[in-house]
């Protein structure tokens, strides 16, 4: 495949937190198609081994005394009545020179807190925020549609956790830098922020540095979980930095693979009856085959767009989020559940309360400028999966933005051996999705059946029930 269109295709994967309606996404994705393509053509032409930037380097450690306190969240603005746990929210700055800090917002378990492990979330992109997450996924509260009180989401995953929302790079939801020239980022720079931001987070926070430590996160989190993984585990072996006791990770409808994730999503729109056998035929011999024909593979991939119409792509059986035609409960997910969050996060009290400075906050940043992106992270799941960690790859089965196929042929690439066969896992006597486990079941993928790309928002008790098997190490 000519290395423009996989370019192309690479870039036009992005955006993944759950916005209000498909046209925003499509609009975005073409945004950066365009503007990104020519520019990272260089990176990525040789498609050099992504690995030797991950060499050790002490990182800045600054003092922390007596910012936990201050971080202490006393309660959140409409929040129900019975919170039962503790939530704590701030910045760490990672470059004092630059003025560059992350926001975190930390909610801990009601029972069993500390001895509960700790779990690094983090939404994809890149450039979305992981409050969007929080607040529309895994996290203890929802938004209402009042877009001022919150409810208690009973599926939170903080009953079998303590979740750490992470807003990375900065530039991000309420991460900032008073140096500009930080929003010029990309993969590695990305991986060096957070991995400064832990061990500066775990100095305000030592209780937790000898805990059990999981990152998860979804879609472009794909790239970012396995690099910052990487450079935990060198840190751990070569520096003299706090070891982070990471255990394992676990990847949700992931962007891993570019090469992969193309034919994937092709093969997938037609198996779901989105697309005729003739636009799939005529992607694979126009776009992807040897012989490219430009002005054929893009009639065909205009046909394609028509042929989605409006889709919510992230969830193809998902209603549209009608603005203004409220009061219709929804079945299982309310479509307009990112601009509740979106409303909720824009009030003064709300950023008071959270202590941020007065801003606008946006699910996904239009400030950033992105420089690398390698187009494979495999090399690297490689790596983790040498070091010994789990590594878990989860897929809603009606994302087809990155459908469990693309999930299933990256898979296919590290040619893994089959330890457990795949089987239907079952979550109330229903089936909750199919599991298959490699390489003594330290490699597994699981999927969610009936969850689009943000897997919680959708399939809450399926997606709970997942979390609690990864953080025991069992297969569901
Ligand atoms: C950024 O600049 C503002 C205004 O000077 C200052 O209050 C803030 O502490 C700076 N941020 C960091 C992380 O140094
Ligand atoms: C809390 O931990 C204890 C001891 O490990 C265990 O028996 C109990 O089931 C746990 N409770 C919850 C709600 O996790
Ligand atoms: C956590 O919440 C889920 C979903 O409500 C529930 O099924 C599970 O029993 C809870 N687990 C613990 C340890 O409290
Ligand atoms: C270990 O830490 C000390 C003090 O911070 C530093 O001087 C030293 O260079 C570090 N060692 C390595 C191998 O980086």
């Amino acid at each position: 495949m000519k290395i423009q269109l996989l370019l192309l295709i690479h870039f036009s994967m992005l955006v993944s937190v759950h916005c209000s309606s498909g046209n925003e996404y499509d609009m975005l994705d073409r945004f950066l198609k365009l503007k990104r393509l020519k520019r990272l053509e260089m990176d990525h032409a040789s498609n050099k081994d992504i690995t030797d930037e991950y060499s050790y380097s002490p990182v800045y450690v600054g003092p922390q005394d007596g910012l936990k306190d201050a971080d202490k969240i006393s309660e959140l603005p409409g929040q129900p009545d019975g919170t039962d746990f503790d939530q704590y929210s701030g910045y760490v700055t990672v470059d004092p020179d630059h003025g560059k800090a992350l926001f975190y917002y930390l909610t801990e378990s009601p029972i069993n807190s500390s001895t509960n492990p700790l779990l690094l979330w983090l939404n994809g992109g890149p450039g979305c925020s992981s409050m969007a997450g929080a607040m529309t996924e895994l996290g203890p509260f929802k938004v209402n549609a009042d877009e001022r009180t919150l409810s208690r989401n009973i599926y939170a995953w903080n009953n079998v956790s303590n979740i750490l929302f992470l807003e990375s790079p900065p530039g991000v939801g309420f991460s900032y830098s008073n140096t500009s020239s930080d929003y010029v980022t990309g993969d590695a720079k990305t991986a060096k922020d957070s991995f400064t931001f832990l061990v500066n987070w775990l100095e305000r926070f030592p209780e937790y540095k000898p805990r059990d430590f999981y990152i998860a996160g979804q879609s472009y989190a794909g790239h970012y979980i396995p690099q910052l993984s990487k450079l935990i585990l060198q840190n751990n072996e070569n520096g003299n930095q706090t070891r982070i006791n990471l255990k394992g990770i676990a990847m949700g409808n992931a962007y891993v693979d570019g090469e992969t994730q193309y034919i994937a999503k092709y093969d997938y729109l037609q198996a779901h009856a989105i697309i005729s056998d003739e636009i799939h035929k005529g992607i694979f011999s126009n776009c992807i085959q040897e012989a490219y024909h430009a002005s054929l593979c893009e009639y065909y991939l205009k046909q394609v767009e028509a042929a989605k119409s409006n889709i919510f792509i992230y969830d193809i059986y998902a209603p549209l989020c009608v603005p203004g035609k409220n009061g219709t409960p929804p079945a299982r997910f309310d479509p307009c559940s990112g601009n509740y969050m979106n409303r909720y996060l824009n009030t003064p009290a709300v950023q008071k309360s959270l202590h941020v400075k007065e801003m606008v906050w946006k699910s996904c940043s239009d400030l950033l400028d992105w420089k690398d992106m390698p187009l494979t992270v495999l090399p690297v799941i490689k790596d983790l999966l040498a070091s010994g960690i789990s590594v878990w790859f989860y897929s809603g089965d009606t994302d087809a933005r990155i459908p469990v196929t693309s999930t299933r042929y990256a898979i296919k690439k590290l040619k893994p051996s089959v330890k457990t066969q795949w089987y239907p896992w079952m979550y109330q006597d229903e089936v909750g999705g199919y599991a298959v486990g490699y390489e003594s079941n330290q490699l597994v993928f699981v999927t969610i059946r009936g969850a689009g790309h943000s897997v919680p928002s959708y399939q809450p008790g399926r997606a709970h029930a997942f979390i609690t098997s990864f953080l025991k190490g069992e297969l569901p």
